[in-house]
This record gives structure tokens, sequence and C-alpha cells, in this order.
């Protein structure tokens, strides 16, 4: 039941100064940041994030816009870890369209543009965070962002109080 999530603060999260305050929010539901690092991902390492799949669910330009917005400059890559990390990462960042994202929630609190508004005017959401959305994709995308040894173990103060 302990789970691994995958969160990338993108370039407009870190450009805005959220880092400190979206971390705070993993943090205080006691959810444990196990890696994290900023860096300024290459085209590469966007490819192999936002995959051929992406293209055929969203199609091809939404993958282009996508990649571009992701290497526009540096991002925090981290990977979260606690029971059922992934549905409660996901539920702190909020819907995926940041119109839909409910207030409370990262993308909710700090965006609100629409996909139909972005894809009228051929630019990607700015929607601050990405999240991994299943195990098998967090796997994957962990993979692509962190090596074995990047990802710590280790006890925080406050878990016999969390667990
Ligand atoms: S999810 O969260 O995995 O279910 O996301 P998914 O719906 O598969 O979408 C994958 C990423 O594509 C982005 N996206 C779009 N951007 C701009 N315009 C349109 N129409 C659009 N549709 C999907 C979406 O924000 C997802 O990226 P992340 O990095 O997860 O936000």
């Amino acid at each position: 039941m302990i789970e691994q999530s995958l969160v990338l603060i993108k370039p407009d999260g870190v450009a805005r100064g959220l880092i400190g305050e979206i971390i705070k929010r993993f943090e205080q539901r006691g959810l444990k940041i196990v890696a994290l690092k900023m860096l300024h991902p290459t085209i590469e390492q966007a490819k192999r994030h936002y995959t051929e799949d992406i293209a055929k669910r969203r199609g091809e330009k939404v993958r282009q816009l996508l990649l571009e917005f992701i290497t526009e400059g540096p991002i925090v890559a981290m990977v979260i870890e606690g029971v059922n990390a992934i549905e409660n990462v996901r539920k702190i960042v909020g819907d995926t369209e940041s119109k839909s994202a409910l207030p409370g929630t990262i993308r909710g609190d700090f965006s609100h543009v629409s996909f139909e508004y972005a894809d009228k005017r051929q630019i990607p959401v700015r929607n601050v965070i990405h999240a991994s959305s299943s195990k098998e994709e967090a796997k994957k995308e962990i993979d692509v962002w962190f090596s074995i040894d990047e990802i710590y173990e280790y006890k925080r103060a406050d878990e016999q109080h969390v667990f």
C-alpha cells in the first residue's frame, strides 16, 4: 500500500516562486519527499516523460506543446512516498485541466485556463505541476528523472503520529 509518485513542478511553478508552497502541501499531509532535484530538462528526457501515448490520447500537437513547455526552464522533480501516494498526491494537485481544478488544490489555487482556450490559441495549459496517474506510470516516470541511488529511505520524526 505504500506507493511512490513522481511529481514535477513545471517551469511556470518554479518561475512563479511556488516551490516552497507546493512542497509544504505534500509534507503537511504526512507524505514523505524521498527524492528531490532542480534541473533544466533536455528534450530527450521530456520525450521519455511525455511519450507517444500522449499523442495517441491527446494529439501530436498537444504533445509538441507539452515538450516545448517542460523544456523552457528549470523544473523541480520529486518522488513522494506514502500510503496510496498516487491517489493522495493527485487529490492535492487537482484536476488535470486547470479550469476544472477545485480551489484548495494546487492547480485550483494557482491556475484556471481551459483546454479549449489553450487549444484555440495553440498554447500549453500552464498547470503548474505534474503528478503520476497510476502505479505503472509512476514507475516509468520515476525512472525518467531519478536513478535508484537518488531515492532515499529515512524516517520522519512525526511518523508515529501519521501512521
Ligand atoms: S493525466 O493526468 O495523465 O490523466 O493527463 P492526460 O489527460 O492523459 O493528459 C496528459 C497531459 O497532457 C496535457 N493535456 C493538454 N494540454 C494542453 N491542451 C490540451 N488539450 C491537453 N490535453 C491534455 C495534460 O495537462 C497532461 O499533462 P500533465 O503534465 O499531467 O499536466
